[in-house]
């Protein structure tokens, strides 16, 4: 129960931000890291968003199957642009704070999803992940592709505790998701949060450092 409080928190975009283009920097050791990292796969590549993304994360972020989900629509290209604004100065990993990464093509660079991290509590130990695809780009094994990647750097590249992920038990995707990759399902609260205008039921998935590729 101690945890309870910060998963009612679901975030309103799952924790959309910015930050500026880099590698990893290490400042006083891994719960030091400020620089967001870029993080490759075979087909992905997560980076920092740009205010070139603006557009595209509009298009995606205000489309029906995604606003369904999550809390943040933006009602304009601007707004889009000044959520990456506003969040452009935010260091990596920092505590008690979201962190949102662009998910992109690696081939071309499109953006086709972003990527929110929460930094939990003061101990730097803990993290929540969301995560959203262009629907036109769903259902090709991407997601699972970034989840996977993010994980890695966050045990790995971090050293981070715990990783947990909120979610309706009504969003069929996500709840396939993280199952698919190894996320083991810890709660299931009933109607434990209100979420556009009902009482909502909210999932737990979450992953300890040790059971991460054991
Ligand atoms: C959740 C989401 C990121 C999945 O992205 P994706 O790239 O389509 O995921 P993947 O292709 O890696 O699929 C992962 C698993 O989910 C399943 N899946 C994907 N979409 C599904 C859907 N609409 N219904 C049921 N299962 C689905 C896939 O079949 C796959 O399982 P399998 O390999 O066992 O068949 C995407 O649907 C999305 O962005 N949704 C809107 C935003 C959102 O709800 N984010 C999560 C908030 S917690």
């Amino acid at each position: 129960m101690l945890f309870r409080a910060p998963l009612r928190r679901r975030s309103p975009l799952f924790g959309i931000c910015v930050g500026r283009r880099a590698r990893l920097a290490y400042i006083g050791g891994e719960h030091g890291v400020v620089v967001p990292p870029e993080i490759l796969t075979k087909r992905l590549r997560l980076d920092d968003l740009t205010a070139d993304d603006a557009h595209a994360l509009f298009t995606y972020r205000s489309h029906p199957e995604v606003t369904r989900f999550q809390g943040w629509c933006p009602a304009a290209v601007e707004d889009a642009g000044a959520f990456i604004a506003r969040n452009a100065t935010k260091p990596f990993n920092q505590h008690d704070s979201w962190y949102q990464l662009a998910i992109r093509a690696a081939d071309t660079g499109a953006l086709i999803g972003d990527f929110g991290v929460h930094f939990i509590g003061d101990d730097g130990q803990q993290a929540e992940i969301g995560f959203t695809i262009d629907p036109a780009s769903q259902r090709r094994g991407l997601g699972s592709e970034a989840v996977i990647a993010v994980l890695d750097h966050l045990f790995t590249a971090l050293q981070k505790h715990r990783v947990y992920a909120s979610v309706d038990p009504r969003n069929e995707a996500s709840m396939a998701l993280l199952k698919k990759v190894g996320m083991r399902q810890e709660a299931h609260f009933r109607e434990s949060l209100f979420w556009k205008g009902e009482w909502v039921d909210d999932v737990v998935f979450a992953l300890l450092r040790s059971e991460w590729r054991a």
